[in-house]
This record gives C-alpha cells, sequence and structure tokens, in this order.
C-alpha cells in the first residue's frame, strides 16, 4: 500500500524526446502524454502560444509574427531556447498537482550524438526543472522497450525508424556493439512526396498534408493487387487557385524507394558490421522494427525480401522507446548498467 502510493506520488520521469513527437513516461502511471515536438512562439517576445498538439493544429496557419518550430530536427536539438520550453510545458503538464520538488528525468536520446549535443539535452531537462537527468541511447531505450533481452549474450538487431532519424544497433549484455544513425526518417519522406507533388503536378501541399498522403497510401513494398488512391487539397501554382488531386499509391512507392533505400542500406551495413556469433542470433531472432515508421505498410516486408531475415513488427512500435526508459525508472540497476555516463 505504502509503496503503491509513494509510485502514485513520485516525481520522477522519462521522456522520448523525438524528432516528430514527445512522450513522457511518470513511474507507476505508465505513459501520460504523446504529443507532437512543436512549439508555436511569437517572433519578437519569443513568447510561447503553443506547444504540442495544439501547436501542430496551427501548422502551416500562422501569420507572419508567429512560427511554428520544430526543436528538434533529424533527431538533435535544432532550437535550444524552443526545446526547452517544450520540455518545461510536458514537465509541467504532466506534474500537476504532483508534488514541488523536481524530478529524476531519463531521456532518449540518438545513439550518434556529440557530447555537446548531449550536454545541450541535459541543459534543457535541468532548465525545465529536472533534478538529475540521465541519458540513454535511444536504440538501447527501445530493445529494452520491446522486451528484448538485451543483458544475455545474445545479438539483438533494433532498427527505430523515427521522424528525424533511423537507429540501427546490435545489442548484446546491455551494450551496444555496433549501431548506425542515418537522418532519414518520416520527415524526408513527406519532404520528398511534397517535392514530387510540386514538380510532377505543379501542385502546393503542405508538410501536413504530404504526412498524410504518407500515412493513407505510403508503401515500401508492394502489397496487394490493388493501389490505393487518394484525394488531396493544395494550391494549383499555375491558376495560383485551390483543388483538389488524386494522387495514387505506386507513385508514392517510387518516389519513398529513395529514403527507403537508405534506410535498407544501414540495416546491411550493420548486418556486415556484426561479428559472426552475434550475426548468427540475428538470423534467428530475426530484426525487430521500432518507431513510426515501422508502421510504413510493407516495410517489413521489404527487409524481410532484401535480407532473408525474419522480421518484427512489434504492438505500438512507437512506444518502444518511452517504454523502455520508462522501464528504467522501475529497475535502477539496469539504467545504471546502460545509461551514458560521459555527459558532464
Ligand atoms: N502509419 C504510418 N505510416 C508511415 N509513417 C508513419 C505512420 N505513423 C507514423 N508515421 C511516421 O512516424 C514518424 C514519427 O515516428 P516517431 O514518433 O517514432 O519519431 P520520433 O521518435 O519523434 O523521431 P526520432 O526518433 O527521429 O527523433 C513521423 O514521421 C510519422 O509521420
Ligand atoms: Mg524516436
Amino acid at each position: 500500500m505504502f509503496n503503491r502510493l509513494l509510485g502514485y506520488f513520485s516525481n520522477d520521469l522519462a521522456i522520448d524526446l523525438g524528432t516528430a513527437n514527445t512522450l513522457v513516461y511518470v513511474k507507476g502511471a505508465g505513459v501520460v502524454c504523446n504529443e507532437p515536438s512543436m512549439v508555436v512562439m511569437r517572433n519578437d517576445t519569443k513568447k510561447v502560444v503553443a506547444v504540442g498538439l495544439e501547436a501542430k493544429r496551427m501548422l502551416g496557419k500562422t501569420p507572419a509574427n508567429i512560427s511554428t518550430i520544430r526543436p528538434m530536427k533529424d533527431g538533435v536539438i535544432a532550437d535550444f531556447e524552443a526545446t526547452g520550453e517544450m520540455l518545461k510545458y510536458f514537465i509541467r503538464k504532466v506534474h500537476k498537482r504532483r508534488s514541488f520538488i523536481s524530478p529524476r528525468v531519463i531521456i532518449g536520446v540518438p545513439s550518434d550524438i556529440t557530447l555537446v549535443e548531449q550536454r545541450a539535452v541535459k541543459e534543457a531537462a535541468e532548465s525545465a526543472g529536472a533534478r538529475e537527468v540521465y541519458l540513454i541511447e535511444e536504440p538501447m531505450a527501445a530493445a529494452v522497450g520491446v522486451g528484448l533481452p538485451v543483458g544475455e549474450p545474445r545479438g539483438n538487431m533494433i532498427v527505430d525508424i523515427g521522424g528525424g532519424t533511423t537507429d540501427v544497433a546490435v545489442i548484446s549484455l546491455d551494450g551496444v556493439v555496433f549501431s548506425k544513425a542515418v537522418r532519414v526518417g518520416g520527415d524526408k519522406m513527406d519532404a520528398i512526396i511534397s517535392a514530387y507533388i510540386k514538380n510532377q503536378y505543379n501542385f502546393m501541399i503542405g508538410e501536413k498534408t504530404a504526412e498524410e498522403i504518407k500515412i493513407a497510401i505510403g508503401s515500401a513494398y508492394k502489397t496487394g493487387s490493388t493501389e490505393l488512391t487518394i484525394e488531396v487539397n493544395g494550391r494549383d501554382m499555375i491558376s495560383g487557385i485551390p483543388k483538389r488531386v488524386s494522387i495514387r499509391e505506386d507513385e508514392i512507392r517510387e518516389v519513398l524507394a529513395e529514403p527507403v533505400n537508405i534506410i535498407m542500406n544501414a540495416i546491411k551495413a550493420a548486418l556486415e558490421n556484426t561479428p559472426p556469433e552475434l550475426a548468427s542470433d540475428i538470423v534467428d531472432n530475426g530484426i525487430v522494427l521500432a518507431g513510426g515508421g515501422a508502421l510504413l505498410r510493407g516495410i517489413d516486408l521489404l527487409i524481410k525480401h532484401e535480407t532473408r531475415l525474419p522480421v518484427i513488427i512489434p504492438d505500438d512500435p512507437i512506444l518502444a522507446v518511452v517504454k523502455g526508459v520508462g522501464s528504467m525508472l522501475e529497475n535502477i540497476e539496469l539504467l545504471g548498467r546502460v545509461a551514458i555516463d560521459n555527459a558532464r
């Protein structure tokens, strides 16, 4: 009973500070916040107008004196001030009516993050009120989050396809044996879709529409016999007038082949660099996908086809990292073994 109360009033938080989404896990309560990593600010005063979901709703609809900022780009902090404001907002949001003691915070960061970037993440969390900050490499967090036996002498391969980065890692005995990060993920896919539609149809669409197309009809591998289509709104660049066009799945698949190939090559590079004993474990256990990009239709089939290895998509791949860092709040021993400890 006492423990349950303690858990409930715990200040400890785990955060997946992602390029596309920020998720917060509270010890004893689970994932309590899952919102886009976006901040809307006034250009002159830097006053925050909106954060998260509310900010995403304003995307592409703000007047000239207000901008929508994505504080994280390519998996790292691009705008320090905005990241601090965003963390502050999320930490306060989940902390409301808990206690005023500043919390211990665990944050997932990309595996190729520099020391300067590590410090920036720590400082942003401290400025948001965190007392102790621990950093965990995202692929390690994702592997723990999907339930892989990271502590065993066994090769586990995890591929986390996020908004800004794709992290490929081989993990054994609580350590990352090999990792490769490429700054390609869902955002590049959206950008390439909107560039294609602009060139092919002289048609301008917004960032949000490009993502909607990807989610609705995007695919990495031909899955069914019929190709899906979607009607989207945008602006005809020649007449300047808003109109609708219809986009087909096969054209989008062709367009997505470029970013998808970069991800594929990172996976192949990781396989080539994995010591043979660990590689043979991967042959048996397969490649586990995580992140929002794991939901791109047919991505598992493509990887299976190219590598001839089993590919597993866990339930809720988007929650993998936050579940992993969250479980470390309850398992301090594991946290001690896997935390990055050279950030100061
Ligand atoms: N069904 C879907 N099909 C394709 N892509 C999807 C789908 N659902 C979400 N995504 C994409 O997944 C990405 C977000 O994934 P995720 O939340 O794992 O990223 P992140 O952790 O914020 O980014 P990063 O790890 O690079 O910092 C977005 O680009 C989003 O458009
Ligand atoms: Mg991520």
